[in-house]
């Protein structure tokens, strides 16, 4: 993944997501007070929002380890079984993916969550018991592009949810601004603008973008990013001016040439495109749902006149 260092390590690093930081920051305040373990966290939203960041931060502000693991690599009870045993008391314990568990391990999770405690199995068929074995209280970050995706009674066990949301141009220049000292870069405020206007809303796609632009202003210039230099890099990159990329763009041309601009259904619009329906609803749909490009209605996903008029078009009247 993208530049681990630029990661911020404590809360007050941790630019953007106000609402969630205040939420968090007063219940890890809360729980050290009554020196107990922090309540279980489900953070959801899409990709590269910031929810692994934030579960660092967590395990630090409560001065505890942290073990990481996700959704479809722990495949039996017992790998979990394991993870939970060995959990020192209040260590945070974060499951990325976590609508990607199967049921059998999810069962384990209920207990766990809930009582610090899982029931094991010993024997096998009609002799086979089960025993109760206490865990160390501990708190499980869950991690998930949807909410959705969970099920009931899992969701129904977290005490903190929360949604993160893509982040403003303000903030990605913060961000930009910030990685860029850590790296030794010299980015001109109106190069790091450039660079978070173009970044989806994303801290992960902005530090990305930089360490691109960084190659192209030393190559092309003098290794300052000015405003230019990120103007020609990610026109080179094929970012456009609100930060599409050519998958975004792909889909939207898909939909008006194929589709008559919609209503589409998502299967059809995923074999259309080769790309899985998961791809499309959690890693491309959100950011042009959120821009006003495109809309999700009950007959299918349609494109908005702002999504034509993006991509050069304009929806006469014939259309319709
Ligand atoms: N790097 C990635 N996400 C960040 C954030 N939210 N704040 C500061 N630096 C970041």
């Amino acid at each position: 993944y993208v530049m681990p260092t630029v990661r911020p390590q404590i809360i007050q690093d941790y630019i953007g997501q106000v609402a969630v930081r205040e939420h968090l920051e007063l219940a890890i305040h809360a729980a050290k007070m009554r020196g107990e373990h922090l309540d279980h966290v489900l953070l959801y939203g899409p990709p590269g929002l910031g929810k692994t960041t934030l579960s660092h931060i967590i395990a630090h502000e409560m001065g505890v380890t942290l073990r990481q693991t996700s959704g479809p690599v722990i495949d039996k009870p017992g790998d979990l079984a394991a993870i939970l045993t060995r959990l020192e008391p209040h260590d945070v314990l974060f499951v990325d993916e976590i609508h990607r568990l199967s049921p059998i391990v999810e069962e384990i999770l209920y207990p766990a969550m809930e009582d610090f405690q899982i029931d094991i199995i010993i024997g096998e068929g009609p002799a086979a018991q089960t025993v109760k074995i206490d865990i160390p209280p501990f708190t499980l970050v869950g991690a998930t592009t949807r909410a959705g995706l969970l099920t009931s009674p899992l969701r129904d066990r977290f005490g903190i949810v929360q949604r993160l949301e893509f982040y403003s141009d303000a903030e990605l220049e913060q961000i930009v601004t910030r990685s860029a000292q850590i790296l030794g870069l010299h980015a001109e405020p109106e190069g790091a603008l450039e660079i978070a206007r173009r970044s989806r809303g994303t801290p992960r796609i902005a530090n990305r973008l930089l360490r691109r632009v960084r190659d192209y202003a030393q190559v092309k210039g003098d290794g300052v990013i000015t405003q230019p230099i990120a103007n020609l890099a990610l026109n080179l990159l094929e970012v456009d001016n609100l930060g599409l990329d050519k998958m975004d763009r792909r889909l939207l041309e898909m939909m008006v040439h194929k589709f008559d601009g919609g209503p589409v259904g998502i299967d059809s619009l995923a074999t259309a495109l080769g790309e899985e329906r998961g791809t499309i609803e959690d890693v491309i749909e959100p950011f042009l749902v959120q821009q006003g490009f495109l809309m999700r209605t009950p007959r299918g996903r349609v494109v908005t006149d702002n999504g034509y008029r993006h991509l050069g078009l304009v929806r006469t009247l014939s259309d319709l």
